[in-house]
């Protein structure tokens, strides 16, 4: 079975109690049981990953090409400052997806530049936790093409 990996960036761990207007009040812990669920649905595994941490992130990243099949990844606030993910990013050659939970476009000035989606295959955003359900689908179309 093909295997997937869901790396979530900083702050992320504490959806359902954060800010519930913007990223609703899904916990962190039901959109990832709702993603894999979708994934035994759609005969693919996924493996979800958070960390606070940007090395330990960039860490998870240098382990797709080896162990998965595709990458989804929201790098929540490192989307728009870390150049080191955008190169480990580059660096992998499986298919990747960045989502977010918000439209980073319709947001503040800051977030409309995501520097992380320069090294991924597509961007999906805004439509809360079921941009991950939609990363999933997008992602098996790019593993299948
Ligand atoms: C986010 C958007 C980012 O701007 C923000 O820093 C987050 C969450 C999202 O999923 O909407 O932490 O990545």
């Amino acid at each position: 079975m093909n295997e997937v990996i869901i790396i979530n960036g900083p702050n992320l761990n504490l959806l359902g109690n954060r800010e519930e207007n913007i990223y609703g009040n899904k916990t962190f812990d039901e959109i990832k049981e709702n993603c894999i669920n979708y994934g035994k649905e759609k005969k693919i595994v996924i493996d979800f990953y958070q960390s606070n941490n940007e090395g330990d992130i960039i860490d998870k990243i240098h382990t797709v090409d080896t162990k998965y099949d595709g990458l989804i990844i929201n790098p929540a606030a490192f989307t728009h400052s870390s150049i080191a993910i955008l190169d480990s990013l580059r660096a992998i050659k499986k298919p990747k997806i960045e989502v977010h939970l918000s439209n980073i476009y319709s947001r503040e000035e800051y977030r409309k530049k995501s520097i992380t989606s320069e090294g991924v295959d597509g961007l999906i955003c805004g439509f809360g936790a079921n941009s991950y359900i939609l990363g999933i689908d997008a992602i098996i179309k790019l593993i299948y093409k």
